[in-house]
């Protein structure tokens, strides 16, 4: 049965810490995957959890089977997060919620459930886009093309290339969209530029899916919401996949979370009775534990505070190494324009750096990239910064 089973690559971001656990070398430094860490470089446990968890462990509950789609105050948390508790979509009970297992299994449960919907449909993915979004639609079944995006001159967004993409799809096809802090790249579309957009989804019956794993982490909760929010106000349809593994640090609990957003209550009931069907041949229905912590947190104000008040401090010290990053290395290699360092948000920097510098940095330094150029900025701390702009600094130069 399996004489003949290929080897599969490793996979480009989760193989990365294989490889990196098995480097003895004391010095090494994880730039690969998206997580956050702290300045002594461990993940943290977010006090508003720990709290909360405490809690839940003094008065244990049992683990009865969930809601298919999770339970209401963990859904409707989500959708505060997103819409903002006074959405007009609320009231008009026009949003279906769904737990999901992380980010990825929401984008997984909204492919399956789109190929039921727009079977000849295709998928358009920014280039370059996170690598797993690729692989979710391909597996669902789509074939998956690129939008342009980025703009390797400018660092920043080939706007009028992504506009011309979009236009040329053919209706229905659907739109994969970073709503904050672009994976790979951390740069983002503007207000102004999300209304455009909008209209041209609505203009050419385009589906928009928002992938939102990084609320926060730019600029706050309600900011980051934008593109959301400038979907919603357009009344076109539109499917969202949440996260809470980065703004919570639940990484391992895979808590996230699909709205689809709809026109009717009757035409939201009958899409989450379809995604009822996607999720229950699929998982049957969610764990307990990490959206039991997340509902917990955002139900009290007091520990809503704190973790605001956390994940600014996140976001405030990504900010800082991003500032001190561009400083050593404008130092180290002059006449090389860094200020695409502080310019992107979110977790990633785009270095620009090819494969085979990628490589140079993973053999002679121990210090592990992406290999599209991609580090993670929050991994960078006070103690590993030098190290590793040094090491960056020197395969520039080659
Ligand atoms: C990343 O891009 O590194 C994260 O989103 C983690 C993952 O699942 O790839």
């Amino acid at each position: 049965l399996f004489a003949n089973v290929p080897l599969a690559p490793r996979d480009p971001i989760l193989g990365l810490n294989e490889a990196y656990a098995a480097d003895p070398r004391s010095n090494k430094v994880n730039l690969g995957v998206g997580v956050y860490y702290d300045d002594n470089g461990k993940i943290p446990l977010l006090a508003c959890v720990r709290e909360a968890e405490t809690a839940m462990a003094a008065n244990p509950k049992p683990r009865g089977y969930q809601p298919i789609e999770g339970p209401a105050h963990y859904t409707t948390a989500v959708q505060h997060l997103l819409f903002g508790p006074q959405s007009p979509l609320l009231a008009e009970k026009r949003v279906v919620t769904a737990q999901g297992l992380g980010g990825t299994g929401a984008l997984r449960i909204g492919a399956d459930l789109l190929k039921r919907i727009v079977p000849d449909a295709s998928v358009y993915i920014s280039a370059p886009s996170w690598e797993n979004h690729r692989g979710i639609f391909e597996a669902a079944g789509f074939s998956v093309r690129e939008y342009r995006y980025f703009d390797a001159q400018t660092g920043g967004v080939d706007f009028a290339g992504m506009i011309a993409d979009l236009e040329a799809a053919p209706a229905h096809s659907i739109i994969v969209l970073h709503a904050c802090c672009h994976n790979p790249t951390g740069a983002d579309l503007t207000e102004a530029q999300w209304q455009t957009v909008v209209e041209v989804c609505r203009a050419k019956a385009l589906v928009p899916f928002l992938d939102m794993a990084y609320q926060g982490f730019a600029e706050g909760i309600d900011a980051d919401a934008v593109a959301v929010r400038r979907f919603c106000d357009a009344g076109i349809p539109v499917l969202i996949s949440s996260s809470f593994s980065k703004n919570f640090s639940l990484y391992g609990e895979r808590v996230g979370a699909l709205s689809i957003v709809t026109t009717t209550a009757d035409e939201a009931a009958r899409v989450l009775s379809q995604l009822k069907r996607v999720i229950r041949t699929n998982y049957s229905n969610p764990p307990t534990h990490g959206a039991a912590l997340v509902a917990t947190v955002l139900a009290d104000s007091a520990l809503r505070q704190q973790w605001e008040t956390e994940l600014a401090g996140m976001r405030d010290r990504i900010r800082a190494m991003r500032q001190g990053l561009r400083a050593r290395l404008e130092a180290a290699v002059p006449g090389r324009d860094f200020t695409f360092v502080t310019a992107q948000r979110g977790m990633f920097s785009y270095t620009g750096l090819t494969p085979e510098q990628v490589e140079r940095l993973q053999r002679d330094f121990g210090i592990y990239a992406v290999r599209s150029g991609r580090i993670c900025v929050a991994a960078l701390n006070s103690h590993n910064l030098d190290t590793v702009a040094d090491a960056i600094a020197a395969v520039l130069r080659g």
